[in-house]
């Protein structure tokens, strides 16, 4: 795990007035890479991606024949659901929100509890999970086997390798990784153009990075720290404290990213927070539960409306379109008779 401190985390943790700040310094710790982050024992590849996005397309490889990845990562809902909680085979609820997967090539450790490490050690996990895909990962192989045209496009894909669960996981770890959200107002204010975003929104950034105190968890372009805190929310999920057995961690989650945000509501890991509203209302009382385990970063901020209303503007200057996406066709009987 790489830990960077950023100018923005030292000037909330200094306490300092919105007006007392160099925007122009503070803006370089939010500047876009260049560069998707590559696993090098698995590099992008044209041929990697497409057949990853078949895959991530893929209801045959789902118990029901009815679901793939994107029925709970959709792409027209931000790669969520827009549900509290997620909605699995046989419609059982799940007792957690299901993350957007936009950036999630830059995301240290996966799902809210930080379990997998990469998206390879993610991908079969809800192919396989009961309450998810409920697909035996041996069934997952015959069925697409006996599809004509994968062989052809893992042989492309994953020249030698065949069609196994590592290259199943390889492939929609890759097409994972470009699903990058595009730029934004905000990216375009950062690289210089001041029209891009309203001076409120200015305003908002500003407080977002002092008074607000946001930036010490939500740091740099994708807002996340990649670490795990607890905030004070009203639920009995230990989150990583349950995963690594350690008390002290208890109802420690992952930083989200706040990319798209202001399209992504309901919030958090157990969807409990409405709207941005409700999300500021709960940070600027500091919480709603207090327990040993609440960050001592999240405190009472003694925000007023206006400044309330300031960082949600700045917020909403995070979405960007991403309409773009194309929808694979995937290969099936009849294609393989003609
Ligand atoms: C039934 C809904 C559902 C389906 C189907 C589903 N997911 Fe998820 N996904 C979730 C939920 C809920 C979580 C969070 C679970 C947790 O943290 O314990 C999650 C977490 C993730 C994460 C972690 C994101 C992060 O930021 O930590 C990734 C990546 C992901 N899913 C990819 C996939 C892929 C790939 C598939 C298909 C093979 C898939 N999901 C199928 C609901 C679903
Ligand atoms: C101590 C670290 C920390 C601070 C400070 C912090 N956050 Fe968060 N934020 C988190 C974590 C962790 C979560 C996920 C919590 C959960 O689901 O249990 C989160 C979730 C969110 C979400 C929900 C995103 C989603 O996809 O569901 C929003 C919106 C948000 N924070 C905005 C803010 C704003 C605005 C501020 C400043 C007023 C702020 N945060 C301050 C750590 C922090």
């Amino acid at each position: 795990m790489r830990y960077r401190i950023f100018l923005a985390g030292f000037l909330a943790a200094m306490n300092l007035a919105a007006s007392e700040i160099d925007l122009d310094a503070l803006k370089k710790d939010y500047r876009r890479p260049t560069d998707i982050p590559q696993n090098p024992d698995n590099p992008l590849t044209p041929e990697s991606i497409e057949l990853g996005r078949k895959l991530f397309f893929e209801p045959r490889i789902s118990a029901s024949g009815l679901m793939s990845c994107a029925s709970c990562h959709n792409p027209s809902l931000n790669w969520e659901d827009g549900l509290p909680t997620g909605v699995g085979h046989g419609h059982q609820k799940l007792s957690r929100s299901t993350p957007t997967i936009l950036n999630a090539a830059w995301n240290q450790a996966n799902f809210w509890d930080g379990r997998a490490e990469t998206l390879e050690e993610q991908a079969l996990g809800p192919i396989a999970a009961a309450g998810e895909m409920n697909m035996p990962l041996d069934k997952m192989l015959e069925v697409l086997h006996a599809i004509p045209g994968y062989e052809e496009l893992f042989a492309e894909a994953y020249p030698g390798e065949g069609i196994t669960e590592e290259t199943v996981a390889k492939a929609i770890a890759n097409f994972e990784r470009t699903v990058v959200s595009n730029e934004a107002p905000f990216d375009q204010w950062i690289k210089g153009d001041e029209e891009a975003i309203s001076e409120t929104a200015k305003r908002g950034f500003a407080l977002f990075n002092t008074k607000a105190r946001c930036s010490l968890c939500h740091s740099g372009w994708n807002f996340s720290d990649s670490s795990f805190h607890d905030i004070g929310l009203k639920t009995d999920d230990k989150g990583r404290g349950g995963f690594l057995g350690f008390e002290s961690m208890n109802h420690f989650f992952k930083t989200p990213t706040l990319r798209n945000v202001a399209e992504r509501a309901p919030y958090m890991h157990n969807g409990s927070e409405a709207t941005l509203h409700d999300t500021m209302e709960l940070y600027n009382k500091g919480g709603r539960v207090k327990r040993d385990t609440l960050s001592g970063d999240i405190r009472p901020l003694n925000l007023d409306t206006d400044e309330i209303e300031a960082i949600i503007e700045f917020l909403k200057t995070l979405s960007s379109d991403d309409s773009e996406m194309h929808m694979p066709r995937l290969p099936t009987l009849i294609a393989a008779e003609n």
